[in-house]
């Protein structure tokens, strides 16, 4: 498979890398988008005894120097006790303003050493190495980065772009089955939002044959979206299709549920909302059902309305009284609708009787 060049023209502007292999060049071409520097690779314990060699190899030879910090994998980790920790190692190595902070691993590295570079020195550089599909198709491009507070998902972060991602696609191979089907909850959403052209991949089970087909076009959808609303102020929200829902399933689950797993199951919930409400122009959740099933993802839950809308009422993306969900009308068409936070109880027993 050749290597694919996605430029994203945010504030700094970057290029996305796809290919095979690349993690183990990742130093020249990071010596050629950032300049040699002293590194600061930060990954978890599940990702470190893969790659972090790999990497570290690869940027030494390069001329970089290189520290590595590993913290405890998992999303009830991505707190702030990990930010804290990442931060005093950053001092500890003396990163300067002039170096970089590399992000080894899938969402949760990406968020959380994202965001600790967002913060250090009042911010320095930071590149995604993606090693998931998750962190491939959504999470590391577009700098959004955040950690947990244990009143929700994502509630203290930054908008911070990266200055490179480099994406390599062996790493799909050594991903468990269970992380590679969280990804492909994101992906799909992705392809809901795009259009048929995408979504006609995933019904021709194109991520399994061919994923990086389905990564390169889900960077490019969304590069395209986050260019034209970096902050999120309108269509960037689209992208939070499933997540009100998957985030309060997550927090009822107290992260026990993935991100990946969550945002299938809300997801779906918000298709069958909207099409019993006679929000769709037609019936669209059966089509959405299989291609979530046929990655090995659940699309119900045992969570109540009533406990789902509660946890959800302190999503970030509520603003006073109100919150903004995503409508799938159709395939490539969906809508924001602002909504009384009393009204989400029934949607989304809409959705699920
Ligand atoms: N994951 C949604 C976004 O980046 O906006």
């Amino acid at each position: 498979m050749s290597i694919q060049t996605i430029h994203v023209r945010t504030n700094p502007e970057y290029d996305v890398t796809i290919g095979p292999g690349l993690l183990g060049e990742c130093g020249p071409r990071l010596k050629e988008t950032v300049g040699l520097c002293h590194m600061a690779v930060v990954t978890d314990s599940n990702v470190a005894p893969l790659y972090l060699e790999t990497v570290k190899s690869s940027l030494l030879e390069a001329g970089f120097k290189v520290s590595t910090y590993v913290f405890p994998a998992g999303e009830s980790n991505k707190n702030f006790n990990t930010l804290s920790d990442i931060l005093e190692f950053l001092a500890g190595e003396q990163l300067t303003r002039t170096d970089c902070v590399a992000a080894l691993g899938g969402g949760v590295t990406g968020d959380m050493a994202g965001l600790a570079a967002a913060l250090y020195l009042r911010g320095v550089k930071y590149v995604q190495l993606p090693t998931t599909l998750l962190a491939a198709v959504d999470s590391s491009v577009g700098g959004k980065t955040a950690i947990d507070l244990s009143a929700g998902k994502n509630l203290a972060g930054a908008f911070m772009q990266p200055s490179a991602v480099i994406c390599d696609t062996s790493c799909l191979k050594t991903l468990p089955p269970h992380v590679f089907a969280g990804g492909a909850a994101e992906a799909i959403k992705t392809g809901i939002l795009c259009g048929e052209k995408l979504f006609a991949l995933f019904e021709a089970d194109v991520l399994s044959t061919a994923p990086e087909v389905i990564i390169s076009q889900c960077v490019t959808y969304k590069a395209g979206v986050v260019e034209r609303d970096e902050k999120e102020q309108g269509e960037r929200k689209l992208l939070n299709l499933g997540h009100t829902i998957g985030h309060a399933i997550e927090k009822c689950s107290n992260y026990q549920i993935s991100h990946g797993r969550a945002v299938s199951v809300g997801t779906y919930i918000m298709t069958c909302a909207a099409e019993n409400l006679g929000w769709t122009d037609g019936p669209i959740s059966s089509r959405v059902c299989d291609c979530l099933r046929r990655n090995w993802l659940p699309t119900g839950l045992s969570y109540p309305p009533e406990k789902l809308a509660q946890a959800a009422l302190s999503d970030k993306k509520r603003a006073g009284d109100s919150i903004t969900i995503v409508v799938p009308r159709a395939i490539g068409h969906c809508e924001l609708e602002k909504i009384h936070v009393s009204e989400l109880e029934g949607i989304i027993r809409a959705g699920v009787e």
